[in-house]
């Protein structure tokens, strides 16, 4: 109901127009602009009466007028209401030549003086330019994280590369005290040669000949194989991929070598490997695991001892070793630290404290797992369990 002194919603409507957060502007059939509101005319910084009866395109930046023209007509035929620029982005100009980013919606009505189009115009440069700042910032955040990537990968690299140094350092100091076990392992088979060259100089009957050329074949082969051992046991581990590695070969292996070794030759070994399935793993690495467990074994029996060695199947995908021996043990304080690196209850010339660190690391590598304990009858019992190797490649021997 209205009254003589309601100023009539003509009134409020208009004043409503003026204020509201966006230009509007009302732009008739033939384009020319009929009514804008402050807001709008601020916006493009004009005074409201300068604007009025002005072609609309004299609000669009001149290289986009044009098509807004052929807009308009394409509008003109068929029109509805959308919003202009979604999906492209729109720019208004202001009195002074400054360009700007707008959103248009524009809606056709019919009135007394033919069709008009009401356009509102949102000024969106505060929104571009948060929108900026905020793909900036991504930008930013993205090659940080590129760059700390990259330095992560270096350290990573740069730490493997130390970790196969220091075993590779490991594995050389022992080298040095089996050569003299092995010149021991050489002289014997050498000795022997010796001696049949020298019957066979003199012998006439072939089938002597035969059985001395026999017993020259044996020594030389055992030779060969001490020399083979302690080579694949010196060598770097081969850079190659991952190799199917059989347990029972590399507990061999490292008998062998361990019985080279001083004091070796006074232990008992009762190996029950059975036949498992193989490790995806460097032969040389697992080998240094498996000799350096011997060796601590030796090392902590006294006198005569026995050290077993056992491997099985736990499970469908992965395998144990187990070595234990009737040594000394270790005293519970000491348990938790035995892998620690420089952690050594021996003589400065008895030992460095690496063979357990580096034996776990090696583990590690191959996603196993190593654990120790002691026995109720006295002495250590290391476990190590291993994934077994998921398929398998060709050898690389
Ligand atoms: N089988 C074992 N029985 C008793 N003690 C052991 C046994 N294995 C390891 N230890 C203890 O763990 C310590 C650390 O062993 P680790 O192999 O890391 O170093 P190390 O043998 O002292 O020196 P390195 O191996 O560098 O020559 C040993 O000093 C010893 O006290
Ligand atoms: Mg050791």
């Amino acid at each position: 109901m209205s009254n003589a002194n309601d100023p009539g919603i003509d009134e409020v409507s208009r004043l409503a127009l003026q204020v509201a957060p966006s230009g509007v502007l009302v732009v008739d059939d033939g384009g020319c602009i009929n009514f804008v509101n402050q807001t709008l005319a601020d916006m493009f910084g004009y005074r409201a009466e300068e604007l009025l009866d002005e072609p609309v395109e004299i609000l669009i930046p001149q290289q986009f007028a044009t098509t807004h023209r052929k807009h308009v007509q394409n509008y003109a035929r068929g029109p509805q209401r959308r919003d202009m620029g979604s999906g492209r982005d729109l720019e208004g100009i202001s009195k002074d030549g400054r360009r700007f980013p707008v959103e248009v919606g524009l809606r056709p009505t019919q009135t007394p003086g033919g069709r008009m189009v009401v356009a509102t115009v949102i000024d969106i440069s505060g929104r571009k330019a948060i929108e900026e700042r905020l793909r900036r910032h991504e930008e930013e955040l993205e090659r940080l994280v590129a760059e700390r990537t990259r330095e992560l990968e270096a350290a990573q690299q740069e730490k493997e590369r130390m970790l196969e140094q220091l075993i590779q350092a490991e594995k050389m100091t022992t080298v040095g005290t089996l050569v003299s076990g092995i010149g021991h392992e050489i002289n014997n088979p050498l000795y022997v040669l010796h001696a049949a060259a020298e019957a066979l100089r003199d012998e006439q009957d072939i089938e002597k000949c035969r059985a001395l050329g026999d017993e020259i074949l044996r020594q030389t082969t055992r030779i060969a194989e001490t020399v083979k051992n302690l080579s694949r046991y010196a060598r770097p581990a081969s850079r190659q991929d991952l190799q199917p590695v059989d347990l029972e070969e590399v507990v061999a292996d490292a008998v062998r070598l361990v019985r080279q070794s001083p004091l070796g030759d006074r232990v008992e070994f009762k190996i029950s490997t059975a036949t498992v399935p193989p490790v995806a793993a460097r032969f040389e690495e697992i080998l240094q695991v498996v000799f350096n467990l011997l060796r601590n074994a030796i090392q902590a029996i006294p006198g005569d001892g026995r050290i077993e060695i056992d491997t099985r199947q736990a499970g469908d995908d992965s395998v144990t070793l187990c070595i234990q021996d009737n040594g000394s043990g270790i005293p519970d304080k000491h348990l938790k630290r035995v892998f620690d690196p420089f952690f050594t209850t021996k003589g400065p010339d008895q030992g460095e404290g690496l063979g357990l660190y580096i034996v776990r690391q090696i583990v590690t590598r191959y996603a196993g797992v190593i654990s120790v304990e002691n026995v109720a009858t006295g002495g250590t019992r290391f476990e190590i369990r291993f994934p077994v190797a998921a398929e398998t490649p060709g050898r690389e021997e």
